[in-house]
């Protein structure tokens, strides 16, 4: 099996949750503290040693394309005012060896048919799909990193998994893994957004994806489903009958940044962290609750 390589970020989702915010401004740009969260699942993916990112972008999303590009008036600025870890900071967005490809999606029909999209970039080869509204806090290893470990190992789809509240799947891809509790399982069937009684399981998908090609073929197939749009989910329900796909419980902390509350959460958590901040913050937020 060949190595990963490349990874999509479908990035043409109109964030209608975040309005007004995301009117004019990408969800995707939003920051956690002092990054854009594209630029957290971008850096995932390097650390998990991606060298090609595509991005499925639309009209609306240029700022992405301008944050990791470099911005030469911005650079020397910084380096006539002597600013040289601002500086390095700007250049280092980037890791040299990797690059970036852009492709539009010309209407929002869904993250299927955004995957589709960057089909021709791809091609025959396995690739990861990032969701940058998912931030995902791996702790000691990426979560891309362990699942193109777990791919290498199985040498088939993997998608990742956690355990959500059952009250909450129709907010989710479920997975049907026949009662298998472990942390690596395999997918006997996955069902988009079901109603809590037709749930087969608590597992539910978020955003991260190692894939093999032939699902694209089966998105070429794959018509219009919950909500109107091209579901990946309904195309890996095809995949799972051709080939073996696994469904992963990472070891991490998910922050869903594509809602408020999950994103003023990981807002918070991050800055709990953040070596400048952690401190004056911390005093702040007990000021706040108090
Ligand atoms: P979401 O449904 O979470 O994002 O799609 P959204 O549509 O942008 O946000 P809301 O629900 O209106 O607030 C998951 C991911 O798939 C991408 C989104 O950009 C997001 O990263 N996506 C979704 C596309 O690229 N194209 C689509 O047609 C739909």
């Amino acid at each position: 099996m060949m190595k990963v390589s490349k990874a999509i970020f479908p990035v043409a989702g109109l964030g209608t949750r975040f309005l007004p915010a995301t009117k004019a401004n990408p969800k995707e740009m939003l920051p956690i503290v002092d990054k854009p969260l594209i630029q957290y699942a971008v850096e995932e993916a390097v650390a998990a040693g991606i060298t090609e990112l595509i991005f499925v972008t639309n009209s609306s999303k240029r700022a992405i394309e301008d944050h990791f590009d470099s911005n030469f008036e911005l650079e020397v600025t910084l380096q006539e005012r002597g600013k040289q870890e601002l500086l390095d900071i700007v250049r280092g967005i980037l890791p040299d060896g990797v690059s970036c490809a852009y492709i539009r999606q010309k209407s929002p029909q869904g993250l299927g048919h955004a995957v589709l999209c960057a089909k021709q970039l791809v091609m025959n080869e396995p690739f990861a799909v990032l969701l940058a509204d998912d931030l995902i806090d791996g702790d000691q290893e990426p979560c891309l990193q362990q699942m193109i470990k777990r791919f290498h190992e199985q040498q088939a789809s993997i998608i990742a998994v956690e355990k959500i509240a059952p009250t909450e799947t129709k907010k989710y891809g479920i997975v049907d893994v026949g009662g298998v509790q472990k942390e690596l399982a395999s997918v006997q069937n996955i069902i988009e957004k079901p109603d809590p009684a037709l749930a087969p399981s608590n597992l539910g998908v978020v955003g991260r994806y190692v894939l093999t090609p032939a699902i694209f073929a089966l998105l070429e197939q794959t018509h219009k489903g919950s909500g109107g749009e091209i579901q990946l989910t309904d195309a890996i329900a095809k995949l799972l009958k051709q080939e073996s796909v696994w469904a992963y419980q990472f070891t991490g902390k998910r922050y869903d940044c594509g809602s408020k509350l999950g994103y003023l959460e990981a807002t918070v958590a991050y800055a709990l962290k953040h070596p400048e901040l952690a401190q004056d913050f911390k005093r702040s937020l007990e000021n706040l609750v108090a």
